[in-house]
């Protein structure tokens, strides 16, 4: 397999500098002949494909493990992507498994045929999201979010229309969730942003109000939101154009 069109995310800490991989699979690529299950998964993995009883769900896995073994390859030096395990931990959490993996962990997220993946140094927890920005469910969605006051202050004085600004605040908040493995089984409002800012036509930076530790980033690509929770000492050298 190659890891062509893997975008290699350089990461700093002061002077200690390491490499992520962001890698991104859409539902056209698992129609290349490279894409079938047997080249993409491993043993187990292949048995909990098969025991999907739903083909949405049974693609979905396909999408996520396929995005999740171009970002961990060239992180872990291993071109056959079946030789890499990615295992569910106790909370669902993605545990990779190669004899390389020490220290290597990935996160992913798959959205309406589209899968994100970032391998990335253990030591620096990070979660990703990926939102399809859907305007019939922005309503129910917001109310589910339990929006703080601050959170609620940029909702009214946001420009976003309510369906792209419930992206941004749900998918920081999952990415979160996914860098600190618990995934979002707490209450909602406990992962509510703070410091709101737009950095650029369609991107906003902030943090969380209970979480310092921890910063976020999140990246409208066309109906999309990509969202990445990070520590909040870490630099990206750059932020991938999808
Ligand atoms: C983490 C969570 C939010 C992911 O939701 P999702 O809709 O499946 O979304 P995504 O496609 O973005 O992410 C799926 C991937 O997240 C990863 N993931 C799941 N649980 C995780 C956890 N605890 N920590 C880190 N990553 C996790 C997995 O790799 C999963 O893909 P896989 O099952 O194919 O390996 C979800 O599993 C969760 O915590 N649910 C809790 C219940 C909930 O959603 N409450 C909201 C109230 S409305």
């Amino acid at each position: 397999m190659t890891s062509e069109g893997v975008d290699q995310l350089t990461v700093r800490l002061g002077a200690t500098e390491r490499h992520s991989f962001l890698a991104v699979v859409t539902d056209a690529m698992l129609q290349l002949p490279s894409y079938v299950p047997d080249l993409v998964l491993s043993e187990r993995e292949l048995a909990r494909y098969d025991a999907f009883r739903f083909a949405q769900k049974r693609a979905g896995f396909l999408l996520g493990r396929a995005a999740a073994k171009r970002a961990l390859a060239p992180m872990l030096d291993e071109e056959t992507w079946p030789a890499i395990d990615v295992h569910p931990g106790v909370f669902g959490q993605p545990l990779v498994r190669h004899e390389h993996a020490l220290g290597v962990d990935v996160t992913l997220s798959h959205s309406n045929g589209m899968a994100v993946a970032l391998a990335y140094p253990a030591e620096w927890p990070m979660g990703i999201d990926l939102e399809t920005v859907k305007v019939d469910v922005a309503a129910t969605v917001l109310a589910e979010l339990d929006p703080s006051a601050e959170e609620r202050a940029w909702l009214a004085t946001s420009s976003l229309p309510p369906a792209p600004a419930c992206a941004v605040l749900w998918g920081a908040r999952e990415a979160l969730g996914k860098a600190l493995k618990t995934g979002l089984n707490s209450p909602l409002r406990l992962f509510a942003l703070c410091g709101i800012t737009q950095s650029e036509p369609g991107g906003w930076v902030g943090g969380y109000a209970n979480f310092p530790r921890f910063t976020w980033r999140v990246t409208q690509i066309g109906s999309r939101a990509l969202s990445l929770a990070f520590p909040r000492d870490i630099e990206f050298a750059h932020w991938p154009c999808l």
